[in-house]
């Protein structure tokens, strides 16, 4: 691989920078952009035309792909905003339904508002009949968010009039069916693997307790509902709502730029969500945490987690963003204690075990010097265990809160004067061009 030496020399005064490309002696003068909150943004989009260079960042460790005025992060301070508003104060004064409207339109509705979005969102959560085929189709264990990818991804099929995303009606219509779809999907996917009946949405019920009607009911017997139950989970999908440019969002939108139908793109969200770097992980913490099984055991298990010849890694901590505590784990990790409290579950070993490992993980030098700290996927687990979701089941419900997140991210993409098709670059060390060889020839 050859390497060009270039230098980066930063000019406060010009408010730009200057890439310098010391073999050549040639200079770029490259603007710097500044948003309303975070660090200044080198604006690269002239550097190939005037220099014939690419920049090389795998991962997109220092690569800004849009400008968004949804969510903002600031991730040494472990301070997370929606539209403004920060994270722990939507948690505990809003409604899920609120943040959807919030992150969707850019303020908080007001009480009509509120009640039209509650409505239009109720009138949309059925779906069409020929969809419950869908499900006859998988196999009785498949894993749920298989089925997700799967029936989201077929959503596009019957939704011909939300096709034309140049329409911010059919846009908005195609965003409310999303939002309302999901949970009855998701529900669907986890009556089928236990072998019980689907039970219809009702629109009498809030968002948070219809989901959770529609996973725990079943026909024969009155469903009650414990508020304490309801209010956790609509509190796990405010925190799940959204988190700007992240690996299911940015795959949303990059699917989205070709044009593609909108419900086709959030089946490749759930796709990318679904790994254990990324929404997975609330699964994986829960299977980790069984396999530690005993606090004797944590000491073994943080060796692995050190060791760099050993792929095991401490699931639920460390984050691409937040070199500080997220705070997304601190209101959740309240909620726990109140979940399990309330369901008379509070000496839960599992609990118990996290709190410790927590603890520990949290004093040791590696996880210190790695800025490595509790993610929002360590927590939730144990709440969603506590009300009754099966392990695999957690992922789906991060699925269903984040479709509002891709949604608006989908909405923002297609509205933005600068959109373009997402087409990175790379940086190629394969063989330069040969002559083909005859198959005969070849030895
Ligand atoms: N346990 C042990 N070591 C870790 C961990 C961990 N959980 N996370 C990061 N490290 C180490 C890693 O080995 C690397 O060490 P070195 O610098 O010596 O090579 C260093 O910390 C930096 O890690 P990285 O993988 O380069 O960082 P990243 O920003 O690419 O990855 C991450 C972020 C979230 C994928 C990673 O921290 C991880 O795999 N965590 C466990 C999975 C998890 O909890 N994911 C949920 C993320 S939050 C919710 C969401 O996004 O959906």
């Amino acid at each position: 691989m050859s390497k060009v030496t270039a230098k980066i020399e930063s000019a406060a005064q010009t408010d730009s920078v200057t890439l310098i490309d010391n073999a050549s002696n040639k200079s770029v003068e490259l603007p710097l952009l500044h948003g309303t909150e975070g660090p200044k943004v080198v604006d690269i989009r002239r550097l190939y035309a005037e220099t014939g260079f690419f920049t090389f960042d795998p991962g997109y460790t220092a690569t800004g792909s849009t400008e968004s005025k949804i969510t903002f992060i600031d991730g040494d301070k472990g301070i997370l905003l929606h539209r403004g508003y920060p994270i722990e104060e939507l948690a505990e004064h809003a409604t899920f339904p609120e943040v959807c409207y919030l992150l969707l339109n850019g303020e908080l509705p007001t009480p009509a508002e509120y009640e039209k979005f509650e409505h239009t969102i109720a009138r949309h959560t059925m779906l069409h009949e020929q969809i419950t085929y869908f499900y006859r189709g998988f196999r009785r264990d498949a894993h749920p968010m298989a089925i997700m990818c799967g029936v989201v991804g077929a959503l596009s099929a019957f939704y011909h009039d939300s096709t034309d995303i140049d329409d911010p009606h059919q846009r908005m219509v195609a965003s409310h069916r999303m939002i309302a779809k999901m949970p009855t999907i998701a529900a669907m996917a986890y009556k089928f693997s236990i072998g019980q009946p689907f039970m219809y949405p009702r629109n009498d019920l809030n968002y948070a307790v219809n989901f959770l009607y529609m996973t725990s009911a079943v026909p024969c017997e009155e469903y009650v509902i414990d508020p304490i139950v309801s209010r956790a989970m609509d509190r796990i999908f405010i925190l799940h709502a959204d988190h700007e440019q992240n690996a299911s969002t940015s795959t949303v939108r990059l699917a989205g730029s070709s044009g593609a139908n909108p419900f086709a793109c959030i089946a490749a969200g759930i796709a990318s969500l679904w790994g254990p770097a990324h929404g997975g992980a609330n699964e994986a913490v829960l299977k980790m945490l069984h396999e530690i099984g005993d606090k004797s055991r944590i000491p073994e298990f943080l060796k692995r987690a050190k060791d760099k010849d050993d792929p095991f890694r401490l699931m639920g901590f460390g984050h691409r963003v937040y070199k500080n505590y997220d705070p997304r784990a601190k209101v959740m990790q309240e909620s726990c204690h109140e979940v399990l409290n309330a369901l008379d579950k509070k000496d839960d070993p599992i609990l118990e075990l996290a709190m410790e490992l927590e603890r520990i993980a949290l004093e040791d030098e590696y996880f210190i010097e790695k800025k490595l700290f509790p993610n929002i996927d360590f927590y939730s687990g144990i709440i969603l265990q506590a009300i009754g979701f099966p392990i695999s089941m957690f992922t789906v419900l991060f699925a269903v809160a984040r479709t509002v997140g891709w949604v608006a991210h989908w909405n923002e993409m297609i509205e933005d004067p600068h959109q373009k098709i997402g087409r990175p670059r790379q940086l190629y060390t394969g063989p330069s061009q040969r002559p083909y060889v005859a198959r005969e020839k070849r030895r």
